[in-house]
């Protein structure tokens, strides 16, 4: 045992284990597999390619849905976005729990993406909305109504951002109609990812 606790990984690996938890990932994905969409939490390198997409240089809330057991929350916090500027949404109660524990202090909010407008503080200004929620195998009108209030909630200046493990456009693109779109290929992931970017201007939120 010793031995091993001596190998030079050991300290990283058992700081993965107590920070990401994948027993916990694994046990939500048997218990929810549509709400988790996915096999294992993100990797270090689609965490910081997501959190690096959140402008530093202008101010205002950073919302991070589906956070999981904390992932791109760390990376956000690396990156540099305030914890006072920093709220997570998250479905699953056991998740919130783990993310308490992990993130003492940081606003962690127990709800649905799906009403994020009534979740948000009023008036607040939105800097970014930083997503790996499972859009491809949530139901169809769950993921249209998480869509439509990016829209309404990013003023001009705001940005969306999203993982998708389709390479390709994925279905859920259809129901956006943003102004510019950047997407990125994480390939150091399992499996590997796309990253896309969407910015919606004056247009969008008259639609
Ligand atoms: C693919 S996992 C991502 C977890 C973590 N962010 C990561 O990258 O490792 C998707 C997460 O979205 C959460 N989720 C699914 N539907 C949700 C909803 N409607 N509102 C908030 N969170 C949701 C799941 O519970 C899960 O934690």
């Amino acid at each position: 045992m010793h031995r091993v606790l001596r190998f030079p990984h050991a300290q990283r690996i058992t700081g993965y284990i107590k920070n990401v938890a994948p027993g916990l990932f694994i046990q939500e994905l048997l218990t929810q597999p549509g709400a988790v969409g996915a096999i294992c939490p993100s990797s270090r390198y689609l965490a910081r390619h997501m959190a690096r997409q959140v402008p530093t240089e202008s101010d205002g809330l950073v919302i991070e849905l589906g956070a999981g057991t904390g992932a791109i929350t760390q990376a956000l916090l690396d990156h540099g976005v305030a914890p006072a500027d920093l709220m997570l949404v998250e479905y699953s109660r056991p998740f919130v729990q783990r993310l308490r524990l992990r993130f003492a202090g940081l606003d962690i909010v127990h709800g649905n993406a799906a009403e994020l407008s009534r979740l948000v503080p009023a008036g607040r200004k939105i800097r970014a909305i930083v997503s790996s929620l499972p859009l491809c195998s949530l139901p169809e009108h769950q993921t249209r109504a998480i869509l439509q209030q990016w829209q309404t909630l990013l003023g001009q200046d705001g940005v969306a951002i999203q993982f998708s493990y389709h390479l390709r456009t994925p279905k859920w693109r259809q129901y956006l109609a943003p102004q510019q779109t950047r997407s990125k290929i994480v390939w150091a992931n399992l499996p590997p990812a796309n990253i896309t970017t969407f910015t919606f201007g004056a247009t969008m939120r008259a639609a």
